[in-house]
């Protein structure tokens, strides 16, 4: 069985039409001075009419597959983060496989919000290193717009619609991959960030606190539990949900701005995509080098949270 689980393929996907703050400035009380201060976000995107999940998360597949060098039929797993599933049933894993052609390939969705790409994580490299999978694709992809409330200007500046996926498999080669992956939830927070009816409510304020918090003693916990230093991280690469929350998080660990991965000034929140983008963002530009140590982390809805180390 392998020893260690590594990504050899990343990609993403971001619809092309672009809401900035000006144009939320016509739709609801605000200003782009507030949004950028109280979140660091100017615009995002938002998906087409008639542009599903599956659609985006087609798209970041197909790229994550190119990079890997693998084909559709290589697939024996897809595990596809989302909480805006194109239907209830069946999974949007399973409208991916068959738009891939991944015959082999036994498919799922997991529910677990902004922290749903480190829960998937978790469960490709369980699955890769206890010999039950040999490749992995792994999605997260969203299409918040469409459970957004237009009219709710304490919700609507946040979210953006967007895809990213990795292909993982085994190696023996312990000197890359992922070193670490720890998830968590506290079902009882659940009224914090949820959808009731067809749109987000959220607790914004009090959300914020908990993920500061949560995210700081995270981070913490992580470096403790792997006996490293915030010096032996190369990169932070946060979920993109708020400026503020990422800083403090840097903040904690003592790690310079020049050290961490932040894309959602262009993205906004795109939940369990949020990360896969911003990976694949910062491999391709090349800003992520081959032995680069990610510390990658997630706070949302659930409550869920989790954290990652991957060496490059
Ligand atoms: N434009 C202008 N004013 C706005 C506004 C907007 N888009 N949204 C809210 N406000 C107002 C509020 O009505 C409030 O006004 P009041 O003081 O007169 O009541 C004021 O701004 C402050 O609101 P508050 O909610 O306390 O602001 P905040 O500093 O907490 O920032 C968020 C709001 C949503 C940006 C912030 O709480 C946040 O990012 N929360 C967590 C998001 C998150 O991480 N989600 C989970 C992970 S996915």
């Amino acid at each position: 069985m392998p020893l260690r689980t590594i990504i050899t393929g990343t990609g993403s996907c971001l619809p092309d039409r672009v809401l900035t703050n000006f144009d939320l400035e016509k739709m609801v009380d605000t200003t782009n001075q507030w949004i950028v201060e109280r979140t660091g976000i100017s615009e995002r995107r938002i998906g087409a009419d008639g542009e599903a999940t599956s659609d985006i998360g087609l798209k970041a597949a197909r790229a994550a597959m190119e990079a890997a060098g693998v084909g559709p039929e290589d697939i024996d797993l897809i595990v596809f983060a989302t909480i805006t599933p194109d239907q209830p049933m069946p999974a949007t894993a399973c409208l991916l496989q068959a738009k891939l052609g991944a015959r082999r390939a036994a498919a799922f969705d997991i529910s677990a919000a902004c922290s749903g790409f480190i829960y998937g994580l978790s469960i490709a490299d369980g699955m890769i290193r206890s010999g039950s999978a040999r490749r992995v694709l792994l999605v997260g992809a969203e299409m918040l717009s469409r459970v957004t409330d237009w009219q709710d200007r304490s919700t609507c500046v946040l979210f953006g619609d967007g895809a990213g996926a990795v292909v993982l498999e085994g190696t023996d080669d312990t000197a890359s991959g992922v070193e670490y992956v720890r998830i968590h939830a506290d079902g009882t927070l659940w009224d914090m960030l949820h959808i009731p009816e067809n749109f987000i409510r959220m607790k914004g304020n009090e959300t914020f606190k908990v993920a500061v918090r949560t995210l700081e003693a995270l981070v913490i916990d992580t470096l403790r539990e792997n006996n490293l230093q915030a010096s032996d991280i190369t990169f932070l690469l946060p979920h993109q949900a708020n400026e503020r929350i990422i800083r403090a998080t840097a903040e904690r660990l003592g790690l310079p701005m020049e050290r961490v991965i932040m894309n959602l000034e262009k993205v906004g929140n795109t939940s369990g995509a949020s990360i896969p983008i911003a990976l694949d963002e910062a491999v391709r530009s090349g800003r992520i080098k081959r032995g680069d140590r990610i510390l990658l982390e997630a706070f949302g809805a659930g409550l869920t949270w989790g954290a990652a180390l991957i060496k490059w």
